[in-house]
């Protein structure tokens, strides 16, 4: 799978690429990340990308051509280095927009644009880009949250980052995400480590017992007792199974249990 990148400063996302588990990954060759200079297909020598609002307005706005030219420059360079993609391998690209106006990135939404081999993130400045270019290059608009950052420069490291944990062997388990927050609509359980009791605060007994059956109901109802304080939402948006209202209606009464 291959993320290119669009925007003007590619320094931002490569850092974050450059720790743990992300440059491991993209040392074993799990992934690849190429970076797309919007700047390299400027409209004059003097680097010029922006410009101003038609119809007034403050700040700049990304010119549609340098956009454009970057997507296909990240287009052509995926079909070159992947000779079989399209023969033998379908080539499965996606163009995507950071942008507060998009459909908000979830972990549901992560997972599916694993079906793409070749996804291409392009990261507005200034006051955005000119929209006839996201049209003719069909951008999706994807949204990391309601609030409105400088650049899509830290929204695709994001994205990025939430995509290559769920690549088979980027985590050391593979279905590791899977149990995690958001991955089941739930959020996650409590978790404890070393040592067993620290300023007098105690491990709960039961992840001490070897109990597996026992630990394994201790964590669920953990979860759901997390969801529901934190974030009840989530219980009304998942559809939930009847065996699991069961189960939250029962931690009502049954929280010693997870003591
Ligand atoms: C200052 S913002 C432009 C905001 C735009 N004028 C608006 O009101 O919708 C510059 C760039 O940051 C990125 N951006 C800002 N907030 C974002 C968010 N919540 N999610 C994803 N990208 C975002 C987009 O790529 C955007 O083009």
């Amino acid at each position: 799978m291959r993320f290119s990148t669009v925007s003007l400063f590619p320094e931002i996302i490569e850092a974050s690429l450059n720790y743990s588990m992300a440059k491991r990954a993209i040392e074993r060759g799990l992934f690849e990340v190429k970076h797309f200079q919007i700047r390299d297909h400027a409209v004059n020598a003097y680097g010029k990308v922006d410009d101003a609002l038609y119809g007034g307005g403050t700040g700049m706005l990304l010119m549609p051509e340098p956009v454009y030219q970057t997507v296909r420059q990240a287009g052509h360079s995926f079909a070159q280095d992947n000779p079989e993609a399209g023969k033998n391998v379908e080539i499965k690209e996606k163009v995507i927009y950071l942008s507060p106006r998009g459909r908000q990135l979830t972990q549901e939404l992560a997972a599916q644009l694993l079906d793409y081999n070749h996804l291409i993130l392009i990261s507005g400045h200034y006051e955005g880009i000119d929209e006839r270019v996201l049209e003719e290059v069909v951008a999706e608009e994807i949204s990391i949250g309601d609030y409105v950052l400088s650049g899509g420069e830290l929204a695709s490291a994001v994205l990025i980052d939430v995509v290559m944990r769920m690549i088979p062997g980027v985590l050391p388990d593979n279905e590791a995400w899977q149990k995690e927050s958001h991955a089941s609509g739930f959020l996650e359980e409590n978790q404890y480590t070393r040592p067993a009791v620290w300023r007098e605060r105690k491990v709960p007994e039961v992840l001490l017992s070897g109990h597996a059956a026992r630990i394994e109901k201790a964590r669920e109802l953990s979860a759901l007792t997390n969801t529901m304080a934190r974030r009840p939402d989530l219980l009304t948006a998942s559809v939930m199974s009847a065996e699991d209202w069961f189960t939250l209606l029962k931690t009502l009464d049954i929280q010693e249990e997870c003591k």
